[in-house]
């Protein structure tokens, strides 16, 4: 997965290198450290499931003939969502590159959202979860 870099505010994730500014808080470069761990392998799940599952799909309709879609959710068993134990933020990458972040509250949401993107893009899509008790968790789907 190369170098990782996690932002020590909001714990976003840059690949390679520290950016000038956090793109998810802002934070400045220097709230970065580098942690070749930041990310859980896969291997290690337990019993409750953290790898995120992605569904690539061409066309949900949402954006008739504009959108490619990436449809994700936390979990092959599908994660808890409660005040004590739920996913926080979903981050999603093109080509290593941040492309969004999901704030996600437990009240009312599953542990899963849809990413609409533009049908001329392409590569690598990465998506990073984080659960506030298990940590940081990653897959990787192509576009
Ligand atoms: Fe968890």
């Amino acid at each position: 997965m190369g170098r990782l870099f996690v932002c020590g505010v909001c714990g976003h994730v840059a690949f390679g290198t520290a950016p000038e500014f956090c793109p998810v808080c802002h934070s400045p470069k220097d709230k970065f450290a580098e942690n070749a761990e930041a990310i859980k392998p896969a291997e290690k799940e337990g019993k409750e499931k953290h790898v995120p599952v992605v569904a690539v799909t061409k066309g949900c309709g949402l954006i008739p003939g504009a959108c490619q879609d990436v449809h994700i959710k936390v979990g092959s068993i599908p994660h808890p969502m409660t005040a004590e134990h739920s996913i926080q933020w979903i981050d999603v990458y093109l080509n290593k590159i941040y492309v969004a972040r999901y704030m996600l509250t437990p009240a009312s949401l599953q542990a899963a959202v849809s990413v609409h993107f533009k049908t001329d893009q392409q590569g690598t899509v990465t998506v990073i979860e984080h659960c506030n008790l298990h940590g940081t968790w990653s897959v990787e789907a192509v576009l």
